[in-house]
């Protein structure tokens, strides 16, 4: 049908009839909240590239979990800032490191709300890898062990799901492993399946005090330039059992998230990461755009390209800005009038 005899303008001419053709919707159901847990009491460090981001202790976290709760949002991700660092990572793993401490008292207060836990050490090392290191070399293999420790730890503390987003090889098949050994094969495992070696995670790394000292992460998160690979990582990863895979970051990979889309029928996540969350905050600062809604259309692409769910920093503001339309009668919102 060419023009005059179609015209694509007819049904987009009011509200109505967008709402009728609109492909895609963005709901509270399909946001995850990430958050960074610190030891102490009534600690509230504000993270200043990610304007309203916090690293919390553990009552303040709990109430802004319960936030979360009341907008309807799902489930948060959980990352921990430690005490102390070491070699081995160990306060990852122990008992009452702050991860495990702030699951207890997040499930104890809201059972309801499911509670994903970053499985990774480089918040943990003292060089700051995501694995062990020998020398200048992160290990593999060594490296399993510690992961399965760490992703048993927070799953006995009461974890609903574990994320494991260091990049070794195996780690989902040795996670998987030891959770079903330990009575845990209900857990979930959503691995960061597809993770590029991406500058987008600045922010995050000074949130998270998890930058490396020495190198970088080349030699286990992936090349930007690659997709291919991505589908081999991914069907790794499903070989090893994992439930939900992750594509990380959201959208300078969009057509990763596409080409996963078409091959898995598996629920996809992708990680809207920090640097994308600050860019846009900054761009809104300045004046130079419209924050709200360039979060709601760059939330709706990610949708669109085929992610089931979103980890976003702006998981409260888009519920609070989804809410917002339901209660004028509006279900599913436009990124245009948004
Ligand atoms: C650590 C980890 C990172 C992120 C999540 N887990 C950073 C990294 O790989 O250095 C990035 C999250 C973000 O930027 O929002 N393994
Ligand atoms: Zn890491």
């Amino acid at each position: 049908m060419l023009f005059p005899d179609y015209r694509p303008r007819r049904l987009r001419q009011n509200e109505a009839f967008r709402r009728l053709i609109r492909e895609t919707t963005l709901s509270v159901d399909d946001l995850i909240l990430p958050l960074f847990a610190i030891g102490g009491r009534g600690v509230r460090n504000p993270i200043q590239s990610m304007p309203g981001h916090f690293q919390l202790s553990i009552e303040n976290l709990v109430e802004t979990c319960r936030k979360a709760y009341e907008l309807g949002i799902p489930a948060i991700m959980l990352f921990g800032i430690p005490d102390k660092k070491d070699p081995l990572g160990t306060s990852a793993y122990s008992k009452d490191g702050i991860v495990q401490k702030a699951v207890k008292a997040i499930k104890n207060k809201l059972p309801e709300l499911a509670v994903i836990t970053d499985v990774c050490l480089c918040q943990y090392t003292d060089h700051g890898h995501c694995g062990i290191v020998n020398g200048h070399t992160v290990e593999n293999d060594a490296t399993l062990e510690l992961l399965a420790k760490t992703a048993l730890s927070h799953a006995k503390a009461g974890a609903d799901m574990v994320a494991p987003s260091d990049m070794m090889d195996g780690r989902v098949a040795e996670i998987r492993n030891i959770l079903d050994e330990n009575s845990l094969s209900h857990i979930p495992i959503m691995s960061y399946s597809a993770k590029y070696c991406s500058a987008y995670y600045g922010p995050f790394r000074s949130a998270a005090d998890s930058a490396p000292k020495f190198g970088d992460r080349r030699t286990y998160q992936m090349d930007p330039a690659n997709g291919l690979e991505a589908i081999r990582e991914v069907t790794m990863d499903i070989e090893e059992g994992a439930d939900i895979i992750m594509i990380k970051p959201a959208l300078p990979y969009l057509d990763i998230i596409y080409r996963i889309r078409e091959e898995i029928d598996l629920p996809i996540a992708a990680y809207n990461v920090s640097g994308e969350f600050s860019m846009i905050k900054a761009a809104e600062k300045m004046g130079w755009m419209d924050g709200k809604r360039v979060m709601m259309e760059t939330l709706t692409s990610i949708k669109r390209a085929g992610a089931d769910m979103i980890l976003t920093y702006f998981a409260i503001e888009a519920a609070e800005e989804i809410k917002s339309h339901e209660s004028r009668g509006v279900r599913r919102i436009t990124t245009i009038e948004a």
